[in-house]
């Protein structure tokens, strides 16, 4: 199979690895990574379990190829929390409840985590669009609405 080379830097940390032309920057993340946080749901684009951030925004890495990252800044929910001290928003959720299965959880914080950087203060109508990518099959997402506005009042982000 072909392969390239690509460097990409993940949560701040440089990476050069050889990598198929065929393999989706989830399976970069997931198996040669071993960052297993990212999570694998219908692997098409729809449900945002898979979302990390690429040079700040939002992505489904199930549909994008490793290759297609080389020189990215990439980021995941692996380096949301900073010395053992969660993200606001890790926190926010547990407090507001918004984590049941979890399954959706990764995605949600990483569309969540692009969402604050874009509207510091954000309305409820805009949370629910811009997280529309995002299913979440237990929550009803009231909780993760309140979490991610909860984030935003404890004006850390960052
Ligand atoms: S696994 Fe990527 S969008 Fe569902
Ligand atoms: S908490 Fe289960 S899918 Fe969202």
């Amino acid at each position: 199979m072909k392969t390239l080379t690509i460097q990409v830097t993940v949560n701040g940390e440089a990476f050069c690895k050889t990598v198929g032309v065929n393999m989706t920057l989830l399976e970069f993340l997931r198996e040669e990574l071993h960052l297993t946080g990212t999570k694998l749901g219908c692997n098409e684009g729809e449900c945002g379990a898979c979302t990390v951030l690429v040079d700040g925004k939002p992505v489904n890495s199930c549909l994008m190829l490793a290759v297609e990252a080389d020189g990215a800044e990439i980021f995941t929910v692996e380096g949301l929390a900073k010395d053992g001290t969660l993200h606001p928003l890790q926190e926010a959720f547990i407090e507001a409840g918004a984590v049941q299965c979890g399954f959706c959880t990764p995605g949600m914080l990483m569309s969540a985590k692009a969402l604050l950087d874009k509207y510091p203060k954000p309305t409820a109508q805009q949370i629910r669009k811009e997280l529309e990518g995002n299913i979440c099959r237990c929550t009803g997402y009231d909780r993760i609405v309140k979490a991610i506005i909860l984030a935003s009042e404890m004006n850390k982000e960052g």
